[in-house]
């Protein structure tokens, strides 16, 4: 199993891992930026890498075996980050990097239940497996579950709020109509289900993407653990410490810009408050105005990246 890891010579130039650093890969995924940054930290630098999927821990493991007692390892949610490291005796590290959504592994795991292009259950949980590492109960909230027990009204939301969908009225509509005659159990049913149900050629990209997202987000809450996220990692990071966060989407990239600009603010006071009542300190100086993007072949290399962007904070 391989996943390219995305802009990966631009969050090393931005960690600048060295010597003796400690970084937090709070997304290990299968390792990809772990091991870069094991590489440009050598001889001794340090990786705690955390994911919420112990299948991805497993490929990780392999990957970075190299790196010999550089690294660990820790199934959890990046959202309860300090409370994983105090168990680790780490208290502050030197950078940290978040590499949103799904990985390769997720993806093209038919079983795993995330894609419309591989038959398997409606599953979608980024949490599978135990671990007891964890802080948090089990996300036990499958795919599954949300299609054929939600109503219609809920499935619409979920489809607008998470998956900007134009059409999430109708696909709710279509699901539940479905789902009367027999349950909804895998995803080229539900794909099938959304294609019929949204006009043809309205979209470029598959008719069930959107939808996909939606329910893989609200399944595994993926933006309340990013609003959380970026809160518990910038108080971990030493004066100089970059956090760099790869997002994936608009809905992502919206929570990373508005806190990262919030943190760097002076003053927070409501608008037109006369004078500054906040007294509030910024905690960030914003680095990339705008965010990084991928270069041009770099997308042909992997046509996943093209929708990443990347942005940086520096901790003050
Ligand atoms: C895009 S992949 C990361 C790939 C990785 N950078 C690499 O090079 O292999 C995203 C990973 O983040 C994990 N993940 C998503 N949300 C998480 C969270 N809240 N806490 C921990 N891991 C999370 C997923 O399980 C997935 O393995």
């Amino acid at each position: 199993m391989h996943h390219i890891p995305v802009l990966c010579h631009e969050v090393i130039d931005f960690l600048k891992p060295k010597p003796n650093g400690v970084y937090i890969d709070g997304t290990v995924g299968l390792g990809g930026h772990s091991a870069a940054i094991l590489e440009n930290s050598a001889p001794d630098g340090r990786v705690i890498g955390i994911d919420l999927d112990v299948e991805a821990l497993a490929i990780a493991k392999g990957r970075l075996g190299d790196f010999g007692g550089r690294y660990s390892l820790v199934n959890g949610n990046f959202a309860e980050m300090d409370v994983l490291l105090e168990r680790h005796s780490v208290h502050v590290v030197d950078g940290i990097l978040f590499d949103l959504g799904v990985s390769s592994l997720q993806l093209d795991t038919p079983h795993r239940g995330f894609s419309f292009n591989h038959t398997g259950p409606l599953d979608m949980r980024m949490n599978v497996g135990r671990s007891l590492d964890r802080t948090s109960e089990e996300t036990t909230l499958t795919a599954l579950e949300v299609v054929n027990d939600s109503t219609m009204e809920v499935l619409a939301d979920i489809f607008r709020r998470y998956g900007e969908e134009r059409f999430a009225k109708q696909i709710a509509g279509r699901v539940v109509q479905a789902r009367q005659q027999e349950p909804i159990k895998t995803t080229a049913q539900l794909a099938e289900i959304v294609k019929r149900a949204v006009p043809q050629k309205a979209s470029k990209v598959h008719p069930a993407t959107r939808v996909f997202q939606a329910l893989r987000i609200h399944v595994n809450t993926e933006l309340e653990n990013l609003v959380s996220g970026l809160d518990v990692a910038i108080p971990l990071l030493k004066s100089g410490g970059c956090l760099c966060v790869i997002t994936f989407h608009s809905l992502e990239d919206r929570i990373v810009k508005h806190r990262f600009q919030t943190l760097a603010r002076t003053c927070i006071c409501p608008p037109k408050t006369p004078i500054c009542i906040c007294e509030h300190n910024p905690s960030v100086e914003i680095i990339t105005k705008r965010p990084v993007l991928p270069s041009g072949t770099e997308i042909q290399q992997n046509p996943r990246a093209r929708s990443a962007k990347l942005r940086v904070a520096r901790k003050l």
